[in-house]
């Protein structure tokens, strides 16, 4: 048995994942990373998951290409074959990524069949065989997200020894998504609501391996509830949460980090992120593709909702950014509220 800690990677510190942003596909691409970060500036990042396929067969720049801003940000990969991984692990170097993370835990049938994803847990030699190919080609972290379980095995054995042989290889960092993934029978969003949560699980891992990061995600919502798991684990991962009621972000660098954050009110936020608009479709790109992301950031607030149905009305979509927001409803001002009326 190797031991874990022989071969630590320089620059892994578990504060590093304290709170993260989950990697969703269709969600957090660039512009949605960009948006996250006029909320927050310590929050770790995560993109969509890209596949080895499409990254050593596609259009890399267009899979791969982030702001500077983004940082720090990690790749999730998913794949099975150690010479892809690797392969893949460092075009994630070269493009200046903080981390490489493997996906063990998404269930959908597309996946399975390309042999990666949530069934892996099944076959831990063949994870541990990557996370050693990629943790040979590159510097930067090399992190796993998994589920605690396949289809309906409740045995936490199953879960420590894919962490122990996984730990063995080499990966310091573990995301663990505390539901099972039943691989038959449930479309990939029930496959997020309906397997019963077992926080303490996860906790149990960080007791079993106190060297390790341990980070938590799952059905996780407000601010008391992500302090409440750091006090078992080193790290909370927030996914749709953080995507439909973004503003609660803004409070997170503060809280969690002890540091100001980076806008103290929604308008600056929603300034910044007009720039960023204008910028898009003054470069030719189609700006409500970034702006989909962006339509929660005044939810609970008086107005919210003509706000958002301004945003999202397709006859602007042509029209640039700044000029429409001299037009766009104010909410939670006397403009804003008067907009919804009919
Ligand atoms: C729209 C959507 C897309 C997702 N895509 C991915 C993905 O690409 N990779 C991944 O590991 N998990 C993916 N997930 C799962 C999330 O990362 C997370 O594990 C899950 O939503 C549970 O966390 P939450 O309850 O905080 O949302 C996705 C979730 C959603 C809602």
């Amino acid at each position: 048995m190797i031991d874990s800690r022989a071969h630590q990677q320089p620059g892994i510190a578990p504060e590093a994942w304290r709170l993260s942003v989950a990697p969703m596909l269709d969600w957090t691409d660039r512009h949605c990373r960009h948006f996250h970060r006029l909320l927050t500036r310590r929050t770790r990042l995560y993109t969509e998951m890209v596949t080895t396929g499409a990254l050593l067969h596609g259009d890399q720049a267009r899979h791969l290409d982030f702001d500077a801003i983004e940082h720090p940000v990690a790749l999730q990969l998913g794949g099975s074959d150690p010479a892809d991984l690797a392969a893949c692990a460092r075009l994630a170097q070269r493009w200046g990524y903080d981390e490489v993370n493997l996906n063990c835990g998404c269930p959908s049938e597309r996946v399975q069949k390309g042999a990666f994803g949530a069934c892996l847990m099944a076959e831990p030699a063949l994870v541990a065989d990557g996370v050693k190919a990629m943790r040979d080609a590159v510097d930067v972290p090399v992190t796993v997200k998994h589920r605690i379980g396949i289809d309906r095995g409740e045995s936490y054995d199953f879960v420590r020894d894919f962490v122990g042989t996984l730990a063995d290889a080499g990966c310091e960092v573990f995301i663990v998504h505390a539901r099972n993934a039943w691989l038959q029978g449930l479309s990939p969003k029930e496959n997020r609501d309906i397997p019963p949560l077992r926080y303490e699980q996860v906790y149990q891992l960080k007791r079993d391996f106190p060297q390790l990061t341990i980070v938590i995600n799952g059905g996780i919502r407000t601010d008391d509830e992500i302090a409440a798991h750091l006090a078992h684990v080193d790290g909370v991962m927030v996914g749709r949460q953080a995507y439909h009621e973004p503003w609660q972000m803004a409070g997170w660098d503060l809280r969690f980090f002890g540091e100001a954050a980076p806008a103290g009110e929604r308008a600056q936020v929603e300034a910044a992120w007009m720039d960023y608009l204008q910028a898009q479709h003054l470069g030719g790109r189609p700006w409500p593709q970034a702006m989909r992301h962006a339509l929660g950031l005044w939810n609970g607030v008086a107005g919210a909702r003509s706000w958002r149905q301004f945003w999202s009305d397709h006859h602007h979509k042509l029209r640039p950014p700044h000029e429409l927001s001299a037009l766009s409803p104010r909410p939670g001002t006397a403009a804003g509220r008067e907009r919804i009326a009919p």
